[in-house]
């Protein structure tokens, strides 16, 4: 049996003409108010997003990454994280959880209440100095400290690990930079790796040659994998890790979104899409496709031009059909 037959067989799943036995139950965390926001430009009233997420908190979705505590002058959109934070219901289903680069981002955070705190760093030198400001080696010792923070307070960690198959700036990575980073966050204390496309240029075989590594030193339960859908291939990319075990996915309503720090980055996959496939393989989400249909219909009122989504689009015009 070849490595990935192996990997497949580790994990009960068959491949080459053989039924593929998909996990029964898959966890999203919607990101679209953090990660999809912070790439429009126009803000956005707070009022308007704290009346999203709470649509959103009431869609069956078990978690929402709700804002951002980075710097203002480098995200405006998401200034108003704190009020955000202090204004949303809290609908205790859901778990609630924000990006923060350092203590301070975490200290604001903790004021207004978070269930996880969301680090982030990147595998490649060039990517992670132009999105924080740092060399991944004076990374390290920033996100300890919030790690150690965090975990004093209680707070579940995820570390997000980006650029993990391609960097705008130094091309193809090697999965070996990103098993070093990961190990390190690891040792550092997160409790899961959310491994970032985060110019949405991965392939399946990437995905594949990736996930089979890092197999061999992480559990599936440990891995997140959140795609974003520039060239299209973020469904493909999700099936394709479905079928090595991972459960845990990010996606953003109506696939809003983008990196502000990686030139031409389209948003993250559409969670309606990632809906529209999960629940048409039978695979259970928790989460209401009407109501996350009305999410994606709301903020793209809000600002004012098509969100990337075809199922948003398609189950728009039935929806016109019907009335
Ligand atoms: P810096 O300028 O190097 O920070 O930025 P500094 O520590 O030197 O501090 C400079 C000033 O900023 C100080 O104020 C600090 O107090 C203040 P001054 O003394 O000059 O008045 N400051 C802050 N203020 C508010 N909140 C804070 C904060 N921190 C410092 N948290 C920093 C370093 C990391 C803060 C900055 O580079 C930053 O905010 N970067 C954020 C970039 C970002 O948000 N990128 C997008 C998110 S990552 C992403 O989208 C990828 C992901 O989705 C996964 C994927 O797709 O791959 C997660
Ligand atoms: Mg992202």
């Amino acid at each position: 049996m070849d490595a990935i037959g192996s990997c497949l067989a580790k994990h009960g799943f068959y491949e080459r003409g053989r039924k593929v036995n998909y996990p029964n139950y898959i966890r999203l965390k919607e990101v679209g108010p953090r990660d999809g926001l912070q790439n429009e430009e126009a803000f956005i009233e707070t009022d308007d997003k704290v009346k999203w997420i709470n649509m959103l908190s009431e869609s069956g979705v078990g978690e929402i990454e709700y804002s951002s505590f980075v710097h203002p002058k480098w995200i405006p959109q998401l200034r108003d994280a704190q009020e955000v934070g202090r204004k949303i219901k809290r609908n205790k289903n859901v778990f609630y959880s924000a990006l923060v680069p350092n203590l301070k981002g975490l200290e604001h955070a903790l004021e207004v209440g978070i269930d996880g705190a969301s680090i982030f760093m990147s595998v490649s030198e060039t990517h992670n100095k132009k999105n924080i400001n740092k060399s991944i080696s004076e990374t390290y010792p920033v996100l300890r400290k919030v790690i150690k923070e965090a975990k004093q307070a209680n707070k579940y960690v995820t570390g997000y690990v980006s650029t993990v198959f391609d960097c705008p700036y130094e091309g193809k990575v090697d999965p070996e930079q990103v098993i070093r980073v990961c190990n390190q966050l690891m040792e550092d204390g997160v409790d899961a790796i959310s491994l970032g496309d985060t110019i949405g240029t991965a392939v399946p075989s990437q995905v594949e040659a990736l996930l089979e590594r890092m197999l061999t030193e992480f559990s599936s339960e440990q891995l997140i994998m959140h795609f974003h859908d520039t060239r299209g291939m973020a469904i493909a990319n999700i099936l394709t890790s479905l079928r090595y075990g991972i459960t845990r996915f990010d996606s953003s309503v109506g696939g809003l979104g983008g990196c502000p720090y990686a030139r031409g980055a389209a948003g993250n996959v559409a969670t309606n899409d990632v809906l529209y496939l999960l629940h048409g393989l039978g695979i259970k989400t928790g989460i209401k496709e009407d109501k996350m249909q009305q999410a994606a219909l709301f903020i793209q009122d809000k600002i004012g031009k098509k969100l990337p989504s075809k199922t948003v689009a398609s189950q728009a015009n039935d929806y016109k059909k019907t009335v």
